[in-house]
């Protein structure tokens, strides 16, 4: 059964320079109690994606469906809509600030939030059930702590204190958007701990978006990688770490400061992403790409099953057989490149190796950092387990 089944997405922005396509025709499930980690850099999608499914990118021109429990999200009137964010739908932000008013007690937030979708619970009710949140997601003494402002939490508290309101009234899917990127590494765990533990117990659906690939590692269990406002490869968690058929899933791995991978070997994506105005021809990474030949340059490649299972989704032209970290794979890939890249793609693959620093090499491609990856994906995997 399917909570929510988005079909080709597309949201863009008509601005004075031209219109920015922040979503192109990203499609995907998310299951009930399952996790989908959205991964990508800044600017690929990831946040216009999600707000827009909660009707929250005004100016944005939208076409697609989104159908949650049977209803399109993306038809719904403002009043509609009102009732599903937060009741049936969550969002955790990166900044807890900008859903918590400063100037109001944390236990009465969440009570008031929960009056204001259920009028027939009465204040105690309310503020008793505030401070059953509190403790629920970790914060000591709660019943003195819900009189606290918010600026009186740390910033670790003031996270523990969102996903309570996120979790007041027992949403099927909460959306986490960055929810750990300005914390700590020690807090960080800890609050990726306490959603994985909450989801376990409540069976709620997350989507989880981040640009750490580590934090996928270890909450996720299927995982969309974005880039460019599309959907660059779409697995189950362990094909996306240890058999990665996108180059730029493999770029993402291989720049993972792992420990091993640190070691001298850490390999960095050249250049940035594009213009969400004007992009490149063909394939959307072909700027940027070690492996880009010829049709690279002329057609973008659709995402398609290159797995038997039909699980495991990539949009590169790269034939399904060279998936993988292992040292067969980076030959078939090389064979392809050999075959397959003229001049025009070799001048494309050469600027990607200068931009890095790097001496081109005489085919201008990558020399094949397998053992690194292979470190980056077991290490980040080990903490799963
Ligand atoms: N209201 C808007 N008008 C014009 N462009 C917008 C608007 N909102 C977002 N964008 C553009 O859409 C693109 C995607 O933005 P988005 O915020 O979804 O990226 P992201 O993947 O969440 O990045 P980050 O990791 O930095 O949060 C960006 O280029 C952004 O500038
Ligand atoms: S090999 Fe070609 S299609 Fe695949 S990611 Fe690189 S540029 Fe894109
Ligand atoms: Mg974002």
């Amino acid at each position: 059964m399917t909570l929510l089944e988005v079909r080709d997405l597309n949201v863009s922005f008509p601005t004075a320079d031209g219109v920015v396509r922040a979503v192109r025709g990203v499609s995907f499930d998310v299951a009930p109690g399952r996790t989908l980690g959205v991964v990508g850099e800044s600017g690929s999608g990831k946040t216009v994606l999600t707000q827009t499914l909660l009707g929250l990118t005004p100016g944005a021109e939208v076409t697609g469906s989104a159908v949650f429990e049977g209803t399109d999200l993306l038809e719904l009137s403002d009043d509609e809509m009102r009732h599903v964010r937060g009741e049936r739908i969550s969002v955790i932000f990166q900044d807890p600030l900008t859903s918590l008013h400063p100037l109001y007690k944390i236990g009465w937030q969440i009570s008031e939030m929960i009056r204001a979708h259920d009028k027939s619970v009465s204040r105690k009710d309310a503020a008793a059930r505030a401070v059953d949140l509190l403790r629920m997601v970790g914060i000591p003494k709660p019943e003195t702590r819900a009189n606290d402002y918010p600026h009186q939490f740390s910033g670790g508290m003031r996270q523990r204190a969102m996903i309570a309101m996120a979790l007041a009234l027992q949403p099927r899917l909460i959306i986490a958007d960055e929810p750990t990127t300005a914390l700590d590494a020690t807090v960080q765990a800890q609050i990726l701990d306490l959603l994985l533990r909450l989801q376990q117990e409540l069976g709620t659906a997350l989507i989880m978006i981040t640009h750490d690939l580590g934090v996928v590692a270890d909450i996720a269990d299927d995982v969309m990688v974005m880039y460019a406002g599309r959907a660059a490869e779409k697995a189950p968690k362990r094909e996306v770490f240890y058999a990665p058929h996108h180059p730029y899933t493999k770029g993402l791995l291989e720049s993972i400061p792992s420990s091993k991978a640190a070691g001298g070997r850490l390999k960095p994506i050249p250049g940035s992403p594009p213009s969400l105005i004007n992009l490149p021809s063909g394939c959307k990474f072909h700027p940027r790409c070690g492996y880009v030949f010829d049709k690279c340059l002329v057609e973008e490649p659709a995402l398609h099953p290159v797995a038997e299972s039909g699980a495991h989704l990539s949009a590169c032209w790269l034939p399904a057989a060279a998936a993988g970290l292992s040292a067969e794979a980076e030959e078939l890939r090389e064979e392809v490149v050999a075959a397959e890249r003229g001049a025009d793609a070799a001048e494309v693959a050469a600027a990607a190796q200068a931009e890095l620093g790097i001496a081109a090499h005489e085919d201008g491609h990558g020399d094949g950092h397998g053992d690194a990856t292979s470190s980056a994906a077991a290490d980040n995997e080990g903490s799963v387990a």
